[in-house]
């Protein structure tokens, strides 16, 4: 039914758009992390804005939101009945929530711990395996934007090896392409040598 399909969606978008890292730094009364540092709504950045617990609420805040949409896609919707596509609408629709969040005038995060959370929900050893990507390269070089890109081109390969579907594939694949994308300036940065290390401020 395309109208369940669309309000799957649209619920799982309205997830997304929860900015945890604009809600947080409101309620623990921290710098806004959207006007400061590279300006982006993420848990590095709050980590610039000098608050760990903060950091680490919104990347746990914005993983979580992304991993609930894509389980209960999975454990609720398809036992429902509901066609596979719905998994692969509902985990670029929470996604596309968190960059483009429409209680923050569309201007959100990069959405890497979305992804990651997605990534888990999707298939744990998958997210893991990410995640490991993710943290080996941070440990090297204390560059979290580094740290993302490699992930990115790593993890379509992880779908290929963990994932059943060329749906869900292609999901990851585009997923891993956007947030490529998103990453946009911080690639210009770090070809100039400018890229900030993770606590630094800018
Ligand atoms: O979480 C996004 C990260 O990859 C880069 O963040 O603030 O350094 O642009 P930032």
């Amino acid at each position: 039914d395309p109208l369940v399909l669309f309000l799957i969606t649209l619920g799982a978008y309205l997830m997304g758009s929860v900015s945890f890292a604009v809600l947080v730094s409101q309620v623990m009364k921290l710098p806004d992390p959207r006007s400061f540092g590279s300006k982006n709504p993420g848990a590095t950045n709050m980590l610039r804005g000098g608050s760990r617990l903060g950091a680490a609420i919104v990347l746990l805040g914005d993983a979580v939101k992304g991993w609930l949409a894509v389980w209960l896609a999975i454990h609720v919707l398809v036992p429902l009945g509901i066609a596979e596509g719905a998994v692969a609408l509902v985990a670029i629709a929470v996604f596309l929530g968190h960059g483009y969040p429409v209680f923050f005038r569309f201007k959100g995060g990069k959405g890497v711990a979305t992804a990651l959370g997605i990534l888990l929900a999707l298939n744990p050893l998958m997210g893991l395996c990410s995640l490991v990507v993710w943290l080996s390269v941070m440990a090297v070089t204390r560059i979290s934007s580094l740290s993302a890109l490699c992930t990115s081109l790593a993890t379509p390969f992880f779908g290929l090896f963990f994932l059943q579907t060329w749906l869900l594939r292609g999901t990851v694949f585009l997923l891993a392409v956007i947030l490529l994308l998103h990453h946009h300036a911080n690639i210009r940065k770090l070809l100039a040598g400018q890229e900030t290390i993770f606590r630094q401020r800018e």
